[in-house]
């Protein structure tokens, strides 16, 4: 059996193009939506990931709004910075890149966004709501992982999900947003972690299987039953001196392997990345329509 691809750039592609006509109805009304975009420092990583999401609003006509800090930028100073964001009218979204360096508290910045503007979902409150079902903007890629599985025709309800990784942007909303009562929900889900006795059994249960530990090639096809879904959420630089940049992208699951016992498998890249960005987008519409009303 060979699994079918589910294709992370074609869904986004879908997925923003619903998103055109309600950016248009923003605009001719004069609130065009906005996306303040953060980010202290200049590891080359969350650079690219920034320069992408602020070509992706130009592309579908929402505004961004760059912002480069040096390094050096002081806890209190990007607290003001998010001040300023939080009053300024032409902002409906606030994105702060993570990591930040370590002279920063994390916690202590996600908490000054207003929830309002949470196009991340990482606020407090949002997860707060993300948990007790009610609405809110939920976080970017696991949003993004339960739209591919609906769309991919692998609707998660009934089904029994292994998580690997309990990270708070991945792994622990994931399993919130997979296990509610509401569709795209309602599966019974396990989370395993670097302190779970034996993953392959947990995974060798699974109609899907998500790998989103930050591990190279973790999963492999004797850990999976035959025919279970595949999500790769993993985005690894592994050092490759033919590689064009001396480097090659590869997922937390081992694509290959996995390609002749998976019944549908996501690709890196090209899987969930795009989805991340997606939502982003769409929270950002979200957040101005609400905003705006
Ligand atoms: N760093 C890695 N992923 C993310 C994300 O989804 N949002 C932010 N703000 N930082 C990240």
């Amino acid at each position: 059996m060979k699994a079918q691809i589910i294709d992370g750039k074609k869904i986004a592609a879908d997925i923003r193009q619903e998103l055109e006509p309600r950016v248009a109805a923003l605009t001719a009304r004069g609130s065009k939506p906005g996306l303040a975009v953060v980010l202290v420092g200049d590891d080359p990583a969350s650079l690219s990931y920034v320069t992408a999401k602020e070509r992706d609003c130009e592309k579908i006509g929402i505004g961004s709004f760059d912002l480069r800090l040096p390094r050096e930028t002081t806890q209190e100073e990007l607290l003001a910075l998010v001040d300023r964001l939080n009053n300024d009218d032409q902002v409906d979204g606030i994105l702060v890149q993570l990591p930040l360096p370590d002279h920063i508290d994390a916690d202590c910045v996600l908490q000054r966004i207003d929830p309002a503007k949470d196009v991340d979902g990482f606020h407090p409150l949002s997860l707060g709501r993300m948990l007790l079902g009610l609405p809110a903007l939920l976080p970017c890629t696991p949003q993004g992982v339960v739209e591919m599985l609906q769309r991919s025709g692998h609707d998660p309800a009934g089904k029994e999900v292994v998580i690997i990784g309990r990270s708070n942007i991945v792994g622990k909303p994931l399993s919130v947003l997979l296990a509610l009562k509401r569709p795209g929900g309602n599966a019974t889900v396990t989370v395993c972690h670097s302190r779970t006795r034996d993953i392959a059994r947990l995974t060798a249960g699974a109609d899907i299987v998500i790998a989103a530990m930050g591990s190279p090639e973790f999963l492999t096809a004797d850990m999976i039953k035959p025919g279970a879904v595949v999500i790769d959420v993993g985005v690894n630089r592994v050092e490759d001196p033919q590689a064009k940049r001396g480097y090659r992208l590869v997922g937390d699951a081992a694509y290959q392997d996995l390609l002749e016992k998976a019944s549908a498998i996501t690709p890196v890249p090209g899987g969930v990345g795009p989805m991340t960005r997606t939502m982003l987008l769409h929270n950002t519409v979200c957040a101005a329509e609400a905003r705006r009303a």
